[in-house]
């Protein structure tokens, strides 16, 4: 493991040219009300997860600089976005939903010029291997183009009128009014926009703030948002929280809050908002994913998927597998095949053909992880992997911990990392409860295949979670299925259909069903004098 530490890092000379990066970038440009403006004041110092090394040294390598906004600045682009609101009677609001579609389709077209500069970044500021980063690009552009396809789905069927009761009604979704789009570092592209995208095409006007990590990789798109929007409905904005984004929600005029990151932070922030009851929220937040490997499993199975489930983008996916319970029949053999599998994943840089341990971008990680398996250590587990837990700047190799028990943290805390802990269990009824009692519900991994076990044991979990995963790890795809949460979990159901729904509120607009008033509705179609009254059928 020293030897494999020792070399983890690279020289500036063994970056593969194509990935390597130039001088750093100093990024002082901030998008509001159609314009870029420059920030002159201070800068936050970006740094990448990988390190590089120097003779007998090692540094971080410094990746350039973002702006540090105040209050008052962050402000001007919240006026931006309620200007080009307009109170609902902006261009962007009542733009008919054809032509707000062939806005999204402009500015997609001039992402995806983007995308190696993206993937790059990706790949330098949060440390995502190259395969995936690829794939976080490449499925952000495929979520727009469902989006696009489920709105001009929505719109056909909204496009005819109702008959109930002696009423006439059509019903069509409108926009809320200023959506705050704040995503997470995991996937600073593609779960922002999984938010951004609805919020926009539903005609809302946003102010968007990107992540923590994984803010140079947004310089690329801001011409894009700039020339593809009317002046005022998209604006991008930088610097810390509780600076910047404090001031958005104490000034009431946000309507929809997109916020994906820990329980705490959304709660501090959805209190600052002094009319909550006119405040959306679309929230994905923590979890604490059991995979529950019963007896009868098919262990080669169980094992690959908690691996990947655990493991992948080292553990830093919401979605991770972040405990495993196993059947103490079975617990030895599932843990000799677990470790061969770790032991084959490849350790090294995002653009090393084949890696899948990568560095961590948070600083203090390493530190919080060596806390979570010392304090496990302490109180009687193990680390069973050979060299899991040894670190070496932001690197940390995987610790495998057995056996994990209630008393020590790792069993209670989502470690968004790569820490795997594995309680073994007799009485199927312990992890029952500790499913009842969690304070999280997103999603959880059931391996088994008797049938008998497995029908109850979703019967049990239904009202627990959001997704029950059967022989499978958990995962947010496919993007057109619902994710969400219970609990500390999430707030409100995202998916491609979905989604449109958070962002919009339906209108109705009925009359009594006489001569009078079918001809008046009449004529204003056919004279086409209403852009919500319209049976125009979109193609
Ligand atoms: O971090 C949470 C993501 O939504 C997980 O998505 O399951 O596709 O990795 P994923």
């Amino acid at each position: 493991m020293d030897r494999l530490l020792d070399t983890l890092f690279p020289t500036a000379e063994e970056i593969p040219e194509a990935y390597r990066l130039g001088e750093p970038l100093e990024q002082r440009d901030y998008l509001v009300n159609g314009e870029l403006r420059r920030w002159d004041g201070p800068l936050a110092t970006v740094r990448s997860p990988v390190w590089l090394r120097e003779g007998d040294e090692e540094h971080q390598v410094l990746l350039g600089s973002a702006p540090l906004l105040d209050a008052d600045t962050a402000l001007t682009a919240l006026d931006a976005a309620v200007h080009a609101y307009d109170k609902g009677r902006g261009a962007w609001p009542t733009m008919r939903v054809a032509e707000r579609i062939r806005h999204v389709e402009g500015f997609l077209g001039r992402m995806r010029l983007q995308r190696e500069a993206v993937i790059k970044l990706l790949m330098w500021e949060i440390g995502k291997n190259l395969k995936d980063a690829e794939k976080e690009f490449d499925r952000t552009c495929d979520y727009i183009v469902d989006t696009i396809g489920a709105l001009k789905e929505l719109d056909r069927r909204s496009s005819r009128f109702e008959l109930e009761q002696d009423t006439l009604g059509q019903i069509r979704r409108t926009p809320l009014g200023v959506a705050l789009c704040m995503g997470p570092y995991n996937y600073p592209l593609n779960e922002t926009f999984t938010t951004l995208i609805p919020a926009l095409i539903m005609g809302n006007t946003v102010v968007f703030k990107p992540a923590k990590f994984g803010v140079l990789l947004i310089r690329p798109l801001l011409e894009a948002f700039r020339d593809s929007f009317p002046a005022g409905v998209i604006n991008v904005i930088y610097g810390r929280g509780r600076e910047t984004v404090s001031a958005l929600m104490a000034s009431g005029k946000i309507d929809v809050f997109a916020f994906i990151g820990t329980n705490k932070a959304a709660s501090d922030l959805k209190k600052l908002h002094p009319r909550p009851h006119r405040l959306r929220a679309a929230l994905g937040l923590d979890a604490k994913n059991p995979g529950i490997v019963l007896p009868d499993a098919d262990l080669d199975n169980a094992v690959s998927e908690s691996i990947t489930g655990a493991l992948s983008f080292n553990g830093q996916r919401c979605t991770a597998l972040k405990i495993l319970f196993v059947h103490e029949h079975v617990v030895d053999s599932f843990l000799e095949k677990f470790q061969a599998k770790l032991a084959a994943l490849k350790p090294g840089m995002p653009w090393t053909p084949g890696v899948a341990l990568t560095p961590l971008p948070e600083p203090g990680k390493i530190d919080y992880l060596n806390g979570l398996v010392s304090d496990a250590v302490s109180q009687g587990a193990q680390v069973l992997n050979p060299g899991g837990g040894q670190s070496r700047g932001s690197f940390f190799y995987p610790a495998l911990l057995y056996p994990v028990n209630p008393a020590m943290r790792v069993y209670h805390e989502e470690q968004f990392g790569p820490v795997v802990p594995v309680v073994p269990y007799s009485d199927l009824q312990t992890v029952v409860d500790y499913v009842l009692d969690s304070d999280f519900g997103q999603q959880l991994s059931l391996f088994g295949n008797d049938p008998e076990a497995i029908g109850r044991l979703v019967d049990t979990f239904a009202n627990q979670v959001g997704r029950i995963n059967i022989n499978a790890q958990c995962q947010r795809s496919p993007d057109t299925f619902p994710f969400n949460g219970r609990k500390n979990s999430a707030e409100g159901t995202l998916s491609v259909h979905d989604a449109l729904r958070v962002f919009s509120i339906r209108t109705l607009v009925a009359t009594r069903f006489q001569d009078s008033n079918k001809q008046l509705i009449s004529e204003i179609i056919r004279n086409r004098q209403s852009s919500f009254l319209t049976t125009d059928y979109i193609f």
